[in-house]
């Protein structure tokens, strides 16, 4: 991708006209307070892809120079399209447009590698860390992080009282962190947290603020400031734990080991520091509030539907005897998927897939220039009317005889199983 363009071409997707006195800052602020809300509006007025503002000019997600303008898309011919075409379609690092304040500095050089990792990765770069990083993620591993899982879980539960008003997503966030720091990390963080993936959570919830996007100034008190202590913080905790772990032989059973034992078939190569940093900490990321999300919102969906609730609760009752599940115990819990499938759907717990278009391209009738993002909703596609008939509505027997396209889906897990293969898409261990 060039970093530069010297005749920006036309940016034609149709969208609401600027505002009279903010402009397109208006715009901005509208899809940040809901952007859900906002963009299925959009999509109502103008159609499956359509533009933040019309004639372009905004960023929210784009660390390359120059960024024509955001389009929100949605559909399967418009995930097929993303999907198929790794080499037009860019990921970017999970730093979004804070990639671009990386320099050689002391403060901002661990920006070259925070938060990057696999999402930091197109084409053939890509395939290969896709490939070095598999083993982590191989089925027989998942038995040993299942018990882990259990055991938190249990921990988490044992100190919920009966009548007690608790705020779920902190609750589901605290599960989901200690799970995730324990089989990445090797680290039982504890109920009350401090560690690498605190440390982590806490800077990611300082990422996503709207301060950040209007004063990024490296003074006390300021956001940007706090912000770079906390990945400054990350980086000489994880420095310090690669350390232990390389003294103790890499040979702890979580995914940061098996990541320092993995080598290149080729080269015979290890992964290097800063890839070992990028990674972790992306999928960290990607693994904890993505988890986190889906199940607050499958909790909150249930308590919505008691009858749903009642059966799944028989069922569980009738597969697990009262112990807590095993592995090999989930493909005895039909209802289970169903559930967890239709609250993925209804309430998708990653609402976009974003990309930056490498090079100029057409899409659903429109150019795009080249360093266009597009954000393909995966919300909006799970609501479409012709594929999810009722699509409001929460209801789990659609899926004992539903079977759609990995497109109409665009679930990491449906993904993964059609396009893996060709090293094209995502990681697979969601959806
Ligand atoms: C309900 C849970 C989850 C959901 C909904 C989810 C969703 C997603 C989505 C939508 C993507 C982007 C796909 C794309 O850009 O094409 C993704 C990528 C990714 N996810 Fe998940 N995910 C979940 C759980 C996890 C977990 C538990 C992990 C790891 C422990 C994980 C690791 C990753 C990684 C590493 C990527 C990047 C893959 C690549 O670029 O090749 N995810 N996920």
């Amino acid at each position: 991708m060039t970093s530069a363009i010297a005749n920006p071409p036309v940016f034609n997707v149709p969208g609401p006209a600027p505002a009279p006195l903010l402009g397109a800052t208006l715009n901005i602020i509208q899809f940040t307070k809901d952007p859900i809300a906002y963009t299925r509006q959009l999509f109502e007025e103008y159609g499956n892809l359509v533009s933040l503002v019309e004639g372009g000019g905004t960023r929210l997600y784009s660390p390359y120079s120059v960024c024509p303008g955001t389009v929100f898309a949605c559909g399967p011919e418009v995930v097929r399209q993303v999907a198929t075409q790794p080499d037009v379609y860019y990921k970017c690092p999970l730093t979004g447009p804070l990639y671009r304040f990386r320099n050689e500095s002391a403060r901002a050089k661990p920006l070259n590698h925070f938060l990057v990792g696999i999402f930091g990765d197109n084409e053939e770069a890509h395939k290969k860390q896709r490939k070095l990083m598999m083993p982590a993620f191989h089925h027989q591993r998942l038995g040993s992080y299942a018990q882990d899982m259990v055991a938190i879980t249990e921990d988490e539960l044992n100190k919920l009282e009966i009548g007690q008003v608790r705020n779920l997503s902190a609750t589901m966030q605290q599960v989901t962190l200690r799970i995730a720091a324990k089989s990445l990390f090797g680290e039982d963080i504890g109920p009350e947290g401090a560690s690498t993936g605190g440390i982590l959570h806490a800077a990611l919830a300082i990422q996503g603020s709207l301060a950040m996007r209007l004063m990024r100034y490296d003074l006390p008190g300021l956001p940007w400031h706090r912000y770079l202590n906390l990945v400054a913080e990350y980086e000489q905790a994880m420095k310090a734990l690669l350390a232990s772990k390389r003294a103790r032989g890499c040979d702890d059973p979580d995914v940061l080991s098996m990541l320092m034992q993995v080598r290149d078939e080729e080269t015979q190569e290890k992964l290097s520091e800063e890839e070992l940093l990028g990674h972790v900490g992306v999928i960290f990321v990607a693994g904890h509030e993505t988890s986190a999300n889906a199940l607050t919102w499958t909790l909150f969906l249930l308590s919505q539907h008691p009858k749903i609730m009642a059966d799944l609760l028989d069922e569980l009752d009738a597969v697990l005897k009262g112990a807590a599940p095993t592995l090999e115990q989930l493909k005895s819990l039909p209802l289970l998927e169903r559930v967890v499938k239709e609250s993925m759907r209804v309430l998708a717990p990653v609402p976009w897939n974003g990309r930056v278009t490498a090079k100029p391209t057409e899409l659903g009738g429109y150019s795009l220039p080249e360093g266009t993002e597009v954000f393909v909703s995966l919300s909006q596609t799970h609501h479409m009317r012709d594929l999810y008939p009722n699509p409001e509505s929460f209801d789990p027997s659609r899926w004992e005889t539903f079977t759609p396209t990995a497109y109409e889906l665009d679930s990491p897990k449906f993904l993964l199983k059609n396009y893996a293969a060709k090293g094209i898409c995502c990681w697979g261990s969601g959806g």
